[in-house]
């Protein structure tokens, strides 16, 4: 996507190195940073600099890349192991990010190079999956809509064209009449910070909501439908997405408001039969008891926004049953979970 006219990626690897948007720092700053080794990848996802289903996918395949790279031809095994886990161990519920090291690094068993591919083939299918995922989900809207959606599955959550957003950015640059809500999603407000800047820049008429309100403007009728991205989906068709998403289906169905999850068949996870398995990551307290953001000045300072001493529960995704989902718009096409059999997709 165009970022002051330029076409961007979130992550890219060119040599050795790893380069990636750092998402942290935006919407105030847009800044791009290198990760010289796989240790460097490893952190930049644990701190969230790269964040995202797909983004974190495609890291994580260059970072097995980069370990295939630097292990001694002595030790290239037992190395590449070692790394396979410590990027495994990032982030713990996005199954884009596993699905992207174990290809990788079977890869990596046939030499280095066969490893740089595999991760560049990732990326390359990501970004090709978003923007497919963005016909089908295009068909979807009609002109006049009012679209909801949660957290941020825009581009700078993936490789590039996004999934919930994707459909979005079709149907506006196709001249349709379009409205979107975005929930600001607390904590870390990937809503607010990230699908607000995306929406912007790409000239997408928007306003921010918190997160509290998505069920007064589906019991208005202010919303025709709302469309969420998604973390891991079991073979059942439940669905991991960022914390909150389950209060939005649960009243969307109530107001009979259609619910569509969006993302690529590599978020899908055949060995996982249902929802209560998807291991879900809890976070920092520190990200519910501080916001952060730029002085004046331009410096990042961190404030405290909760009452002095009380601790915070901070879960980082929730589970929605498929039962409340209207359908999961894939790079293959949309389909109905309880009369599709993913498994079966998976294999098409
Ligand atoms: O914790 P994050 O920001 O990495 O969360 C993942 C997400 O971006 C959302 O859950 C999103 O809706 C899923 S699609 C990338």
């Amino acid at each position: 996507m165009k970022v002051n006219g330029i076409d961007y990626r979130t992550v890219w690897m060119e040599g050795t190195s790893v380069f990636f948007i750092e998402q942290n720092l935006l919407p105030f700053r847009f800044s791009i940073q290198e990760a010289k080794i796989h240790t460097d990848c490893c952190h930049a996802i644990r701190t969230m600099m790269v964040r995202g289903a797909g983004a974190i996918g495609a890291m994580a395949g260059f970072a097995m890349a980069q370990a295939a790279l630097e292990a001694p031809a002595s030790e290239y095994l037992p190395y590449l192991n070692e790394a396979r886990l410590d990027i495994g161990s990032t982030r713990p519920t996005a199954r884009n990010l596993f699905y992207a090291v174990e290809k990788v690094f079977v890869a990596a068993m046939e030499s280095p190079a066969a490893a740089v591919a595999a991760a560049q083939g990732i990326a390359d299918r990501d970004s090709a999956d978003s923007e497919k995922i963005g016909e089908f989900g295009n068909r979807l809207i009609r002109d006049g809509m009012n679209i909801e959606t949660h957290c941020n599955a825009g581009w700078l959550a993936f490789v590039d064209y996004g999934t919930a957003l994707s459909p979005i950015y079709r149907a506006h640059s196709q001249g349709k009449k379009i409205f979107v809500y975005a929930d600001e999603t607390r904590p870390r407000n990937q809503g607010a910070r990230l699908t607000a800047w995306e929406l912007h820049q790409a000239g997408v008429p928007h306003t921010i909501i918190p997160d509290n309100a998505g069920a007064y403007l589906m019991s208005l009728g202010k919303i025709d439908m709302m469309i969420v991205g998604a973390d891991r989906i079991a073979a059942n068709g439940d669905v991991a997405n960022k914390i909150g998403t389950l209060e939005k289906a649960i009243v969307a169905k109530e107001y009979g408001v259609p619910f569509y999850v969006a993302a690529p068949t590599s978020t899908f996870d055949a060995a996982c039969a249902g929802g209560s398995l998807i291991p879900i990551e809890s976070r920092s307290e520190d990200e519910i008891l501080f916001q952060e953001g730029p002085t004046p000045d331009g410096r990042f300072e961190k404030i405290l926004v909760c009452s002095p001493g009380s601790t915070a529960y901070n879960p980082a995704f929730d589970v929605t049953p498929a039962k409340y989902i209207t359908g999961i718009i894939t790079e293959r096409g949309i389909i109905t979970p309880g009369k599709t059999q993913i498994g079966q997709l998976l294999s098409m």
